[in-house]
């Protein structure tokens, strides 16, 4: 993504100091707004986010007490200490740019300013107060994603912080998310995560597998029916849209769903509006949708099996989750945190692995995902006679499978080898295929290419 240029705030109650500044800024790729008063500045500063603020410390005429400038920095700073702000003082008085320092002002420039030094010190400080920014916002992120009420998800490796970002950043919103990756690799957590980020978190999210609905129930259970619609309808029926009114509605394995209830899904999600069964009646319903699958979508609508309009309805967003052997650096946290639960569960007293167990876990490909691990310490938990686990109780076999080498490089095939670096790489750039080629040195379609051959 292109960074926007940064946005400077200048203030000075002189227009021709004012002017001489927005001429030496603009032509250097900043945007510029200017006030000439405390208040505007303040003023200023609640309508738009700036990336620095160029200040002068004087505003009434023949005060150089630099008072009402210094008032400015203290409260600037308590607003937002992440708002890099340059003080300009009058040539010679020192002290007052130490004290503006002392309230947080950045750096100052003295009048008359030298543009060359002048701009150094606004490149650095718009530079600085942008990385903090982004710091302060991940930190952010990461309270959200620790915050009560949520399920426990557990997402240490570097693969997935992209993915924990994105997950924060549009629970919050109405966005349709469809949730893409292997079995057991945590989709619905996530979906749950993503109600329970947003405002719809007090209703409860509905679940429907609408890969599993048969033929005949599809619309009655999804968009109700009247009493009398068909023979066995004795009764009304309220659908899953309408119990999911005002909340999320978890639509799971979507690509199961065949063509023509696609073709019903796809008139409720494009209008919002949906009859029940029997009935011509036509009633609005207000849902978020989050989905998910673990079919290559992209694949099933170039095969003709899914409905590209539906996709482009359902995924606004996509969260892709990657198997558990692609992320092993989250093995030991989601080991611990189902050892914990299992233990509490039967009531037995574990403190944790012996090393050959937490080996054992390390080395397993985990074709189940985080799902096959869960089972496998649950049956641990069962099966231990000490008070640690040990590798005879998780029950797995060591398998050649593992994505880890366990034999030395030299005695490697090349495409073993190959095949490892490609599994690697695109578990650090998060499955991101072009990413991954470009460390690789490959073109992107290379790397497919590899990618189908060694069946990745
Ligand atoms: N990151 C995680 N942190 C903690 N627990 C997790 C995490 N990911 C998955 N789990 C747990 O693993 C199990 C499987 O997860 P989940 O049911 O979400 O997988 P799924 O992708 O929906 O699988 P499927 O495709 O088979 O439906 C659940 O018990 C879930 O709580
Ligand atoms: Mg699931």
């Amino acid at each position: 993504m292109k960074t926007a240029s940064p946005r400077i705030l200048i203030a000075d109650d002189q227009t021709d100091v004012l002017e001489a500044l927005r001429l030496l800024l603009k032509a250097e790729g900043y945007v510029i707004e200017s006030a000439n008063s405390p208040q505007g500045i303040m003023a200023a500063l609640e309508v738009r986010d700036f990336d620095a603020v160029l200040m002068d410390l004087n505003y009434t005429r023949d005060t150089t007490s630099g008072e009402e400038g210094l008032e400015i920095v203290s409260r600037i700073q308590s607003m937002d200490p992440t708002l890099p702000v340059i003080v300009m003082t009058a040539w010679g008085s020192i002290e007052l740019a130490v004290e503006a320092m002392r309230r947080g002002a950045r750096d100052f420039a003295q009048k008359p300013w030298e543009n060359p030094r002048l701009l150094a010190i606004l490149r650095t400080q718009v530079e600085l107060g942008r990385s903090l920014r982004k710091e302060q916002r991940l930190e952010a992120e990461n309270q959200l994603l620790r915050a009560e009420g949520r399920p426990a998800f557990i997402a240490q490796a570097p693969s997935m912080q992209p993915i924990l970002q994105l997950i924060s950043r549009v629970g919050p919103s109405d966005a349709n998310v469809l949730i893409t990756g292997e079995h057991g690799t945590g989709k619905e957590v996530v979906a749950k995560t993503l109600h329970a980020l947003s405002e719809r978190a007090a209703t409860p999210m509905v679940t429907v597998n609408v890969g599993g609905l048969p033929e005949g129930v599809f619309e009655s259970e999804m968009f109700g029916h009247v009493k009398g619609a068909f023979t066995d309808a004795k009764t009304d029926r309220v659908g899953r849209f309408d119990l999911a009114d005002g909340g999320t509605l978890f639509l799971d394995e979507i690509a199961n769903v065949p063509l023509n209830q696609q073709a019903k899904l796809l008139r409720v999600l494009e209008t919002g509006e949906l009859e029940r069964v029997g009935s011509s009646k036509t009633h609005r319903v207000n849902v978020r949708v989050v989905s998910a699958t673990n079919a290559n979508v992209n694949e099933e609508v170039a095969a003709g099996r899914f409905r590209g309009d539906l996709l482009f309805r359902l995924n606004t967003i996509e969260i892709h989750l990657p198997p558990l052997r692609d992320r092993r650096e989250d093995i030991p946290a989601l080991a611990t945190h189902f050892l914990g639960t299992h233990a509490g569960r039967y009531r037995k007293q574990l403190t944790g692995f012996d090393t050959a167990a937490t080996q054992a876990l390390l080395q397993h490909p985990w074709p189940g995902n985080v799902r096959e691990l869960d089972h496998a310490i649950e049956r641990a938990v069962l099966m231990a006679q000490r008070n640690t686990i040990a590798a005879v109780d998780l029950g797995i076999a060591a398998s050649r499978e593992s994505s880890i080498p366990s034999a030395r490089l030299e005695d490697m095939s090349m495409e073993e080898v190959e095949s490892f670096l490609i599994r690697k790489a695109l578990a650090r750039y998060g499955n991101n295929v072009s990413q991954a080629a470009n460390a690789l040195g490959l073109s992107r379609s290379a790397l497919y290419r590899r990618m189908q051959r060694y069946g990745i």
